[in-house]
């Protein structure tokens, strides 16, 4: 028994160690590969005047060969839209009048369209309350009118750089309000702040707090509504990965992604990432993160999300759409009330989702704690199986005479 023990766990720890000796050859492929994105930002692209009903925002980020265009709205619900197309010529075209009417499929248009690789669009539809008065969690329940974000007054978008935000507040909010962060990168790297996760020059990151809203209970808890919309492929299958290694967003063993699946083979056109973490501080300690859920992505009326988004509605003839709610808080978590805060963070963007690799001190400490006893078993097995040998040797062979 205890033998059977030893040697599964001899066989765990080395293939433990062949994993990490595998992702050191990865992390190490990956700097010398680290695509880089020339960035340049423009606020409403295209038009003399301050649109009414809502900023555009287009981020084109060129790269060798390709290009990516970011174009965040606010005409409706906050919608980010990704364009990915195999030149770095590219340019987004907008009929102002058009787009505004919000009533025109085509009003934004990637040009030329046959460089027009794929697209992928997350639209922030809907916020939603629930007073949670057993504790117990069940965002089904006693749930108030929801928030349609469309609805909301948003403000003119705050540029500095290749980060953009915006923040809108429905009129019971009071003081408070939902806010949303865009970030664009020009290359790989890691986010300031808890959760830190990972981008690279093909991805944007989204975050959305919630910050001094009025709650309808003193037990409210919240959740957001996302409905994804893409060309051929939308975002349909949420996978959850664990991961051994919360070096940069303590307590937390798991990533989960929202991607698109062509004809049910890996290949991924569009992701949605995140850690399945919100924050209840805007500078969080550990103790202020509260852990959240996905529940499974529907297929929706690409003609409600058309009708919600100016974005959508522009770009796309026939959306498909797939929507999700994250809800925020478990039983036994302090409810919204108790700091008034809640932040969440997710990364947007083309092509597969970034895969986190150990760290190097995450390696170097596996490689010493795990590496060396295998390695003494190795050489005891060793050991054993020559003596072994030895001893059969000289029993087995019969004297030739
Ligand atoms: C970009 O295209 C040029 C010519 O078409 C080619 O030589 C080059 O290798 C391509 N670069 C990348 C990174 O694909
Ligand atoms: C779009 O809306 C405008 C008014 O907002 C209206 O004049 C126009 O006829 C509408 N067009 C279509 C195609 O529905
Ligand atoms: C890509 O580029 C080539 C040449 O520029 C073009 O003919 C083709 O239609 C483009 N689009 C796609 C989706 O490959
Ligand atoms: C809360 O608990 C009470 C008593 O157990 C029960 O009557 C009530 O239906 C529960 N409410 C909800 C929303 O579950
Ligand atoms: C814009 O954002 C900066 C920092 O992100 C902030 O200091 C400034 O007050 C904001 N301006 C407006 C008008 O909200
Ligand atoms: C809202 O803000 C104003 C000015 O900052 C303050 O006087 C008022 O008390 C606040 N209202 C609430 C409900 O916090
Ligand atoms: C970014 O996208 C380009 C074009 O699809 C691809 O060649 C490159 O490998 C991607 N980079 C990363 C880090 O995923
Ligand atoms: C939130 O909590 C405070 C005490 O911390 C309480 O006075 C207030 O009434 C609560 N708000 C709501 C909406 O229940
Ligand atoms: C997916 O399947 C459809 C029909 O089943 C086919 O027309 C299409 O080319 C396939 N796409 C890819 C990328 O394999
Ligand atoms: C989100 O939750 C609300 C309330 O339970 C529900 O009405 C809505 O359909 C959900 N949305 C999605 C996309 O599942």
């Amino acid at each position: 028994m205890a033998a059977a023990v030893k040697k599964r766990s001899c066989g765990a720890s080395s293939l433990i160690s062949l994993i990490c000796v595998l992702s050191l050859f990865r992390g190490g492929e990956s700097v010398s590969r680290k695509v880089s994105r020339k960035l340049s930002v423009e606020l409403n692209p295209g038009s003399t005047s301050t649109p009414p009903g809502g900023d555009l925002l287009h981020v084109r980020a060129v790269g060798d060969n390709d290009t990516l265009h970011f174009l965040f709205c606010s005409q409706g619900a906050p919608t980010l839209l990704l364009v990915h197309t195999n030149t770095s010529s590219s340019t987004v075209q907008v009929n102002w009048p058009q787009f505004v009417a919000r009533n025109h499929s085509g009003s934004l248009k990637v040009e030329p369209e046959s460089s027009v690789l794929d697209s992928t669009a997350v639209v922030f539809s809907r916020l939603l309350e629930y007073d949670d008065v057993n504790d117990t969690a069940d965002p089904t329940s006693d749930l108030f009118p929801p928030y349609e974000l469309q609805d909301f007054s948003w403000s003119r978008l705050n540029l500095s750089g290749p980060t953009a935000l915006l923040c809108g507040a429905a009129a019971t909010f009071t003081n408070g309000s939902l806010c949303l962060q865009l970030s664009v990168f020009e290359s790989e790297g890691r986010g300031q702040s808890w959760p830190r996760l990972l981008h690279t020059a093909n991805s944007s990151q989204l975050e959305v707090w919630l910050d001094s809203v009025l709650p309808r209970a003193t037990r409210s808890r919240f959740l957001l509504e996302l409905q994804a919309v893409g060309g051929a492929y939308p975002l349909s299958r949420v996978e959850v990965h664990r991961s051994i290694d919360d070096e940069f967003t303590p307590s937390i063993f798991k990533v989960s992604q929202w991607v698109s699946s062509v004809n049910g083979s890996s290949d991924v056109l569009g992701f949605v990432q995140w850690k399945p973490v919100a924050y209840r501080q805007s500078e969080p300690a550990l103790e202020d993160a509260t852990p959240c859920r996905h529940s499974d992505p529907r297929p929706q009326s690409g003609e409600a999300t058309a009708a919600a988004s100016g974005l959508i509605r522009a770009f796309y003839a026939e959306p498909e759409t797939f929507g999700l709610n994250v809800s925020f808080g478990l039983a036994g978590d302090p409810f919204y009330n108790s700091t008034k805060f809640l932040s969440w963070t997710v990364l947007v963007g083309s092509g597969s989702p970034p895969v986190d690799s150990f760290s190097p001190l995450v390696i170097t400490m596996m490689a010493v704690g795990l590496g060396t006893p295998t390695i003494l078993l190795l050489l005891g097995g060793v050991c054993i199986c020559v003596r072994k040998r030895a001893a059969a040797s000289t029993t087995t062979y019969e004297p030739i005479n």
